[in-house]
């Protein structure tokens, strides 16, 4: 029997987590073969609910949970944890765009990088989910200097998701038939769904869709899906970002040859300013990710990457106090 695996969920009452929760607990993040320990943190005013999602998951008897901790003591959540799900924070409304939470949820973040610096394991994977995700991220590696920087992450995946399954309706084809989406940048309007390496079995998937339709329709539809559904559903997405965590942090922990979109702390590739956490094409492997090289842009995408890049640095310059730089 392997070790069990520590494992820190936040925001754990939420609506997120109450698919997250479920899906992990029941191997579909690490696997049917590892046991895990979920630590669950929630604010004080969170704690009854998070009591009544532990009866949920006691009541599921899933063999791999060895332990369930839930607690509102940030030290405690991230006590030797291994792999860390920053969801709880704040979600937008209707009207509001992902950097307006940016002062509301960023202390947050500073305090749990604290956490994570003085508790968790050193070979912590974090993976930042509550928006402003990639500058929440930056936040909150700032603030555990004793981590490496690579070990923060924050979420694209489900941006590239949704791009991948838009252009799979498109063309009538099957989503696994889309390779090498690349969504670039920050989690927000400015996002740069790029199509130009995207292939569709052996075509290169801008030699089958219109190209008016990739620049009008799909970039747009990506960039505001998440207004979209707060629009219909009267709240934030959660069972798909819920999905999207899962597929982002297996692939990480696990290993993948795709190509996935990950918010990472930048190296200057592609001549994106480092210091910010800005969504590369990555593969990954031994629990480590890499930005995939060498990809040619035209001045399209150039620009593009350019604006998300922009609102990243005026989001950091927003919360430089935080940074503790
Ligand atoms: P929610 O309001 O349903 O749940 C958030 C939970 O976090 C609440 O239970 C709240 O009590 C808890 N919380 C608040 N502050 C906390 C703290 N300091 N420590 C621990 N818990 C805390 O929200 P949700 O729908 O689950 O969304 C959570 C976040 O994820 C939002 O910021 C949302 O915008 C973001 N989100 C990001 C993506 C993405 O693709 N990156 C996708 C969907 C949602
Ligand atoms: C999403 O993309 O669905 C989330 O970031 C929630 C939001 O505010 O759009």
């Amino acid at each position: 029997m392997k070790k069990a695996a520590r494992i820190t969920i936040t925001g754990a009452a939420g609506q997120i987590s109450y698919s997250l929760i479920f899906r992990i607990a029941s191997g579909e993040f690490l696997g049917k073969d590892q046991p895990i320990i979920l630590q669950l943190l929630e604010i004080t005013p969170g704690m009854n609910a998070l009591s009544g999602v532990a009866m949920e998951l006691s009541d599921c008897a899933f063999p791999l949970v060895k332990e369930i901790i839930c607690t509102d003591k940030v030290d405690l959540a991230f006590q030797n944890s291994e792999y860390a799900f920053l969801v709880g924070a704040r979600p937008r409304g209707p009207g509001m765009e992902r950097k307006d939470l940016l002062q509301a949820n960023a202390a947050i973040f500073s305090e749990q990088g604290k956490a994570i610096n003085n508790s968790a394991s050193k070979n912590i994977k974090v993976l930042v989910v509550g928006n402003p995700a990639n500058t929440n991220a930056l936040i909150a590696l700032k603030n555990a200097p004793d981590i490496n920087p690579s070990q923060f992450t924050a979420m694209t995946r489900l941006d590239h998701n949704r791009a991948q399954s838009q252009v799979a309706d498109k063309i009538g084809s099957s989503v696994s038939s889309v390779e090498n989406i690349i969504i670039w940048g920050n989690h927000s309007a400015t996002q740069y769904p790029d199509l130009h390496h995207t292939m569709i079995g052996d075509k290169s998937a801008l030699d089958i869709i219109n190209n008016d339709w990739y620049k009008n329709e799909l970039i747009p539809c990506v960039q505001q899906r998440g207004a979209e559904i707060i629009k219909a559903r009267g709240a934030s997405s959660a069972a798909s970002a819920a999905n999207a965590a899962i597929n982002h942090m297996r692939d990480w922990a696990l290993g993948t040859d795709n190509c996935v979109s990950m918010g990472v702390f930048s190296d200057g590739s592609y001549g994106v300013a480092k210091d910010i956490i800005y969504s590369f094409p990555c593969t990954c492997s031994n629990g480590s990710w890499d930005i995939i090289q060498d990809l040619t842009l035209n001045d399209f995408s150039k620009e593009k990457m350019k604006d998300s890049e922009r609102e990243l640095l005026e989001e950091k310059e927003a919360i430089q106090e935080l940074l503790n730089d």
